[in-house]
């Protein structure tokens, strides 16, 4: 292990762990065979998130005519995947809105980044040639790059050199020139804090192998490849995390896994710049 390697790893382990309700909610959610009302009640335990659902149900974003007072109903109109994004972003804003200097990336360029991915992946799911899981994928794209707010303070005044190393195909992608620089990628910092807060699989194996599917273990490739392509959709569709945006491989392997057309991925675009307005929207009412 190279010197900072070790810091990154010491870092994390210092890192708060999530609330018991947003660690509930990733691990009920991420099972196959959970019911709502299982979601309901994690959300009913917690008085905060509460608070928060019902706030952003009844925020302008959703125009709905009357006043929504009990959590059940306001499950039902925001969806799994809304209420993921809003736990998560209470257990862990701190580090979703850094600002990436490292990657010379603004404040609250991660979370957009892993939203819109989020919000793509789950939409690719439905294209997958075996079936995938699409409220999972959307969880592992909200978390795919989360590394990169530990890593990024790392990474300082480096930029420059990285993109002139790959212009100069002295590296292929941007997560390599991360690994020679530091010893750890980004992808390898967010597996280990997922570790580190007891994440169920796949989410470990989605955000260690986002860059790099096919080496993923076989039973979670095709959630891999949506949360590759979602990663790709999302830079594609102007939302990066700085420097780095754009400079990774496309692994066209995908095709093994993912049956999409281009009048699909057209339409995916469309449809995933629309409800990442709708929760941009509702959740900046919050603040
Ligand atoms: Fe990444
Ligand atoms: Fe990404």
């Amino acid at each position: 292990m190279t010197n900072t390697s070790a810091e990154v790893s010491k870092l994390i382990n210092q890192i708060k762990l999530l609330s018991p309700s947003a660690s509930s909610l990733l691990e009920v959610t991420s099972r196959e065979d959970h019911d709502l009302d299982e979601v309901v009640s994690i959300i009913k335990n917690d008085a905060n998130l509460t608070a928060k659902v019902l706030k952003i149900v009844n925020s302008a974003a959703y125009g709905l005519r009357s006043e929504i007072t009990a959590i059940d109903r306001a499950v039902g109109f925001t969806g799994e995947t809304s209420l993921i994004s809003i736990a998560m972003n209470e257990a862990a804003g701190m580090l979703y809105q850094k600002e990436l200097t490292g990657y010379e990336g603004q404040k609250g360029d991660l979370w957009a980044h892993n939203l819109l991915t989020a919000l793509a992946a789950k939409k690719i799911v439905p294209h997958a040639i075996k079936p995938v899981n699409g409220d999972v994928a959307f969880t592992c794209g909200l978390l795919h790059d989360i590394g990169k707010s530990i890593l990024s303070d790392f990474l300082e005044n480096t930029s420059a050199k990285v993109i002139q190393a790959l212009d100069e195909k002295k590296v292929t992608s941007y997560e390599n020139a991360e690994s020679t620089i530091l010893g750890i990628d980004h992808c390898e910092t967010g597996f280990k804090l997922a570790e580190h807060w007891n994440l169920p699989e796949p989410i470990p194996s989605a955000i260690r192998y986002h860059h790099n599917p096919s080496a993923a273990p076989k039973e979670h490739r095709g959630l891999v490849y949506a949360v590759h392509l979602g990663d790709m959709l999302s830079m594609l569709a102007g939302s990066g995390t700085g420097a780095d945006t754009l400079r990774y491989q496309l692994d066209p392997n995908y095709t093994d896994y993912i049956d999409l057309s281009e009048d699909d991925l057209a339409i995916i675009m469309v449809v995933i710049g629309d409800e990442f307005t709708k929760m941009q929207e509702s959740m900046q009412d919050d603040q």
